[in-house]
């Protein structure tokens, strides 16, 4: 079975390899700082006692796992803390798909390409429902999809690519679908914190057992180098999935999650707001100056990412690589992330030069 190494690699590194000064727009690598109490927690933990540089519990510090229970309003039995909401991924369509109800699972176009990788790599068959031009999910055509060879539905608001949110009433219809086809709805929800528009819903408001959620610290925190993230299953779903993480990882880090647990009792919701309004200012330079391009390009409801589409300039990886020795800015294929975003690029607003990268465009398609 062959599987892919993900697209992101290849144009990191062709963009790290370019001659000029290339403003990078690849990756979701927040630029900005964690909060003060995960600096904190981190210089606490290097001179602690040699048994704290040991295995933590396979499912997570204790602490931790309560502590997030306690926020997202479940039983700490439900949470499994792993490496990253790409574990926590992971682990929920395996679980899905070892319920043995049908080996398909059904994603979105435009998709997060590792959501396809996965399904691959877990000899799951996958299925594309495509958003509209706004990047909503019509339930309606989720619906027509699934059937009984249904083993999950995997969403992501806010989303990555297009930066839509779902309301509350679409993750209510996808639950119910879950429900139907007895499959199970994963809502990757890792940028949870960047919802832009207020209108994002949790899949967590819908109780039920046809239901996993995923997330992770990674952008909240701006630690994607951290590798501590969750997933919260149904109860009878969990057990599995707890020696599924053991097998692979036996555990995940310790010092990492010790930091974020005192991040997370440490920091206020300035924190988070103030990251909001950084995006909100970002995402307004970046789309002010893209209407000097003439290009089309979508507004973000939520998460990092602007997407935008160059009349006769089609989201391939040749045109990224041209781009990048060109006009010295580095974005994604839209071709990565499935066949209805082909014309387009994606631009992730991590880096505060979202203005001049514009500039740097509208000069190249001037
Ligand atoms: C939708 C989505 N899910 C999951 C991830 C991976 O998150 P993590 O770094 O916590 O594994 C990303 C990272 O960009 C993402 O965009």
């Amino acid at each position: 079975m062959e599987y892919e190494t993900p697209l992101f690699f290849r144009v990191m590194e062709y963009a790290s390899q370019a001659e000029g000064d290339v403003i990078d727009m690849v990756s979701g690598n927040p630029d900005w700082e964690p909060p003060q109490a995960l600096r904190d927690g981190l210089h606490e933990y290097a001179d602690r006692e040699p048994d704290a540089f040991q295995y933590p519990p396979s499912e997570g510090l204790l602490e931790l796992r309560e502590e997030i229970a306690a926020r997202r309003g479940v039983d700490r039995e439900q949470v499994v803390v792993t490496n990253g909401a790409g574990e926590a991924n992971y682990l929920a369509m395996a679980r899905a798909l070892e319920r043995d109800r049908g080996d398909e699972i059904i994603l979105t176009d435009p998709v997060y390409p590792y959501y396809p990788g996965k399904t691959t790599m877990l000899g799951g068959t996958q299925s594309f429902v495509a958003a509209n031009e706004n990047g909503q999910l019509d339930p309606a055509d989720v619906c027509e999809a699934a059937s009984e060879e249904t083993a999950a539905i995997v969403a992501n608001s806010p989303n990555n690519p297009t930066g839509a949110v779902y309301p509350e009433e679409t993750m209510r219809k996808l639950v119910a679908i879950a429900e139907e086809y007895d499959a199970v709805l994963i809502s990757d929800e890792v940028y949870d914190h960047f919802d832009l528009s207020g209108n994002f819903s949790s899949a967590l408001a819908v109780d039920s057992d046809h239901r996993i959620v995923t997330n992770a610290f990674s952008k909240s925190l701006a630690i994607t180098g951290f590798r501590v993230g969750y997933a919260i299953f149904p109860p009878e779903l969990v057990a599995n999935a707890k020696s599924r993480h053991m097998l692979v990882n036996v555990a995940g880090s310790r010092p990492s999650q010790y930091a974020v647990l005192q991040a997370l009792c440490g920091t206020g919701p300035d924190y988070y707001e103030r990251n909001r309004d950084r995006l909100r200012e970002r995402v307004d330079a970046f789309t002010d100056a893209l209407d000097l391009t003439g290009a089309e390009y979508t507004t973000p409801e939520g998460a990092f990412y602007v997407m935008a589409r160059f009349e006769g300039y089609p989201g391939t990886l040749e045109n990224v690589f041209e781009l990048i020795d060109e006009a010295g800015v580095a974005g994604m294929p839209g071709n990565a992330f499935g066949d209805s975003r082909s014309d387009w690029l994606r631009f992730a607003l991590v880096t505060p030069r979202v203005e001049e990268a514009a500039d740097r465009l509208a000069a190249y398609f001037e």
